[in-house]
């Protein structure tokens, strides 16, 4: 599709691939020799966003950390290869075929915020992305390319809140992924001084910094692969493909009712029809799209929008978003009551019930949707999901609430008419699986089997 910048067809199968195919090395010399502001400068002017699911900045948000304020303590730079979105693979292709491109950017990040210590989060099923860091890991030593800041691989559980850049510090300090209330550039890992709480005892400085706090940059791996090349070849090049408020490449997965199931770089701006033609060969024969869904954090995309450029602004101006671009297609033939009812009964099970709006709110949604999908529901349950979803997002820790109350209220705004079948005598819904990939190779996408096993209290049925 797009010639890549950061995901190679094969995987390279040393250092010295890496080094000739993408000028390895070169952006860390790069950024050893501008120095930590105008590398800062360079990534701002470059318009590189978060490939984590928001999209922020990255320039500012390195910023935000380097900034974080003479008492503030030790910086942490953690990368997020936790990769947990429902039909979302990118980050374990990358991290098994690049695994070099984003450790150097991890050291870039790590030497430009003024780090104590680098972790990589990934899950510990994540078995040929580890063997890869590690070799990269061991690779770059022997060279002398990491310097003398430590860089650590941590390997944490399946939950999906791993991913979540609160959950994941947890993880990387050795606790259960649960979600914090204050955010890493706030405070960091091993912080000392809780700032919220009966044990505050934050000091606040003057510059407004909090003594302690330990501003720590979570970023995801596919971020940090971008940064090796801005510094290396500028930021002018950077820009030479994408839009102007979405510059780059990204990495996109496309799961579903394809012709086949794959993952591929493709410049941002692309219109998603295309990236579904080229990555999954479309819809299959003699079937149209009906919808699409960006992982399960964004509302859906349906046939009227499906030609919508891939990139941020214009994601957002559909009203949905890019999240971790990674799409789950369906066909006409798909029951868009089976679809909410997967979604919702997976952000319940996954919830981890530590603000009661969002564990009884996911679980009383589901509960709903669940009778609707048995053909015992009535208009009654659609009005108590509506006002479920009024709710089930206050006093939220994390964003996992408001990804329920975006992906069903949007199923039930763009296909009522799938309901109303439901609701007059439709044959019960299949029950689907979560596309939660464990694999994805030669066009097949293996979703994890025990999801559908998986309770709310994140045990699992025998
Ligand atoms: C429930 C939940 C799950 C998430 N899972 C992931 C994940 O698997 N990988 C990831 O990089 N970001 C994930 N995120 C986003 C992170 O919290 C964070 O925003 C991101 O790692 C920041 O990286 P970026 O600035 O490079 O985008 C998740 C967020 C939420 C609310
Ligand atoms: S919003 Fe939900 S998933 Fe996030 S911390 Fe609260 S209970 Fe846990």
């Amino acid at each position: 599709m797009t010639k890549h910048r950061l995901l190679p067809d094969l995987p390279f199968g040393s250092y010295d691939e890496y080094e000739s195919a993408r000028d390895g090395g070169a952006g860390l010399a790069a950024a050893r020799r501008l120095g930590p502001e105008a590398t800062i400068s360079a990534l701002s002017a470059s318009g590189l966003r978060g490939r984590g699911g928001a999209g922020f900045p990255a320039g500012r948000k390195w910023a935000s950390i380097r900034a974080g304020g003479a008492d503030a303590g030790d910086r942490y730079v953690v990368a997020n290869g936790a990769e947990g979105e429902p039909g979302t693979f990118k980050d374990r292709a990358l991290m098994a075929r690049n695994p070099y491109q984003v450790l150097e950017g991890l050291q870039i990040a790590a030497e430009t915020i003024g780090a104590a210590h680098a972790f990589v989060g990934v899950k510990r099923s994540f078995a040929p992305q580890i063997e890869a860091l590690e070799r990269a890991s061991r690779e770059m030593t022997e060279r002398g390319m990491l310097g003398s800041i430590p860089i650590t691989i941590v390997t944490g559980p399946d939950e999906y809140l791993f991913g979540e850049e609160t959950g994941l510090l947890e993880v990387v300090e050795g606790g259960d992924p649960l979600p914090r209330i204050v955010p890493p550039y706030l405070m960091g890992l091993f912080a000392t001084t809780p700032p919220v709480g009966w044990s505050a005892g934050a000091d606040v400085v003057e510059d407004g910094s909090i003594t302690g706090s330990n501003p720590t940059l979570v970023t995801n791996v596919e971020t940090l692969a971008n940064v090796p090349l801005i510094l290396a070849r500028g930021s002018d090049w950077y820009r030479s493909v994408g839009t102007s408020e979405s510059p780059g490449t990204v990495i996109a997965t496309v799961v579903g009712d394809v012709q086949r199931a794959g993952v591929a770089e493709i410049e941002l701006g692309t219109p998603l029809s295309e990236v579904i033609v080229g990555i999954g060969g479309g819809v299959r024969p003699g079937r149209r799209f009906k919808a699409a869904l960006s992982g399960v954090a964004n509302p859906v995309i349906t046939a009227a929008d499906v030609d919508a450029p891939l990139a941020y602004e214009t994601m957002q101006a559909i009203g949905s978003g890019m999240g971790a671009c990674g799409f789950i297609v369906y066909d006409d033939t798909a029951d868009m009551v089976a679809v909410a009812r997967m979604v919702s009964r997976f952000l319940y099970v996954e919830s981890c019930g530590q603000c009661p709006a969002c564990k009884f709110g996911t679980g009383e949604v589901t509960a709903y949707l669940e009778n609707i999908a048995a053909g015992t529901g009535d208009e009654h349950d659609i009005e108590l999901i509506g006002a479920r979803l009024l709710t089930v997002t206050d006093a939220n820790r994390c964003y996992l609430g408001t990804q329920e109350q975006r992906v069903i209220s949007s199923l039930l705004r763009a296909f009522p008419e799938d309901f109303v079948a439901h609701l007059e005598g439709a044959a019960p819904a299949l029950l689907l699986p979560v596309p939660k990939l464990v694999s994805l190779d030669d066009g097949v996408a293996t979703y994890d089997p025990r999801q559908g096993l998986k309770l709310p209290d994140w045990t699992f049925a025998s």
